[in-house]
């Protein structure tokens, strides 16, 4: 059974680093990434804290989303609050609501006294995010975190090029993606006609340039962090990439309709906070 090998979070909040890490690892590699800023929240009734609840309680209300992204603010100048969920483009809505909702409670729970948090769930099934500043179509490279699997691969080099080649590749499609969905999945065979499974995904808020620019970030990150082993994931505030010898994701995720001309990306906020 190989386990996570190694894992690091960066977190970059108001030039502090405050880092909670909550990561369990099991055997099939359910881990948890977990970021909380380091600014504080007063607890309890504070209005920053009401608003959050609505927000989160409120975020995946618009059931005709389909394609698992999710943004809302709540709440009026120091007060409002602005959340993003996201899921994984093979998802399925009800799935994907579903991971919304179960987690925000983890979130809140788990980062009592910050204002914004960034948590990373169910084997990123979905990926949900608060801010007191202004989050939506913003690249955030941090917080971030990676892990890698414990098993080396052979032939480095050539594993490496033919690696790097695809998910650059996968970068340039995702980067692609209309305002709902900016996501890309493929494989290529590589050494020892061992099959790579890569992934990538940016929040579908980011221009084609942000996306391009995050994940150019990861795939750099990789000959450094990950690239002599079989698997690794590099999960970004607005980005997310993945690789691995298994298929970990679903093949067959179906076409969004095109986009009659411009739809608004996000629903619209909600009419008051406090
Ligand atoms: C959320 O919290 C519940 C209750 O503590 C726990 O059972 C569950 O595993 C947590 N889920 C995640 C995704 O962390
Ligand atoms: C992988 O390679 C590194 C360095 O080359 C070595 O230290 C490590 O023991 C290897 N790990 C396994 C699981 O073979
Ligand atoms: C890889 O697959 C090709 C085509 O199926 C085959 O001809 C070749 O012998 C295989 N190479 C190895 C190292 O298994
Ligand atoms: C790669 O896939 C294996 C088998 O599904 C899984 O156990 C492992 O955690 C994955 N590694 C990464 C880094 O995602
Ligand atoms: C909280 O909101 C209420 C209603 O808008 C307002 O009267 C009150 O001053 C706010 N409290 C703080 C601490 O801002």
């Amino acid at each position: 059974m190989s386990g996570v090998l190694s894992i690091r979070l960066f977190s970059l909040f108001s030039c502090l680093i405050i880092i909670i890490i909550i990561f369990i690892s099991k055997a099939n590699s359910d881990s948890t990434g977990l970021v909380c800023g380091n600014t504080a929240v007063s607890r309890a009734n504070s209005n920053y804290t009401k608003n959050l609840n609505t927000l989160l309680n409120t975020l995946t209300s618009n059931t005709k989303i389909n394609y698992g992204f999710y943004y809302s603010s709540y709440g009026q100048n120091t007060d409002r609050v602005n959340a993003i969920g996201l899921c994984r483009g093979d998802i399925k809505p009800e799935k994907c609501r579903g991971c919304l909702e179960q987690v925000k409670d983890n979130l809140t729970r788990l980062c009592p006294h910050s204002k914004e948090a960034t948590g990373w769930f169910h084997d990123e099934t979905c990926m949900l995010r608060y801010s007191d500043s202004a989050i939506y179509g913003q690249l955030a490279l941090l917080p971030m975190y990676y892990s890698v699997e414990e098993k080396n691969t052979t032939e480095v080099d050539k594993f490496q090029e033919v690696l790097i080649n695809l998910l650059q590749n996968l970068k340039s499609q995702a980067a692609f993606g209309d305002s709902r969905r900016k996501y890309s999945v493929g494989s290529a065979v590589g050494p020892r006609n061992i099959t790579i499974y890569g992934f990538v995904q940016c929040t579908p808020d980011l221009s084609e340039k942000d996306c391009d620019d995050c994940l150019f970030e990861s795939i750099s990150l990789l000959p450094i962090c990950c690239v002599d082993k079989v698997g690794a994931r590099v999960n970004r505030a607005s980005c997310l990439l993945r690789y691995n010898t298994s298929i970990f994701y679903d093949p067959s995720t179906p076409a969004l309709s095109p986009l009659p001309q411009e739809v608004p990306s996000s629903p619209a906020p909600l009419p008051q906070g406090t």
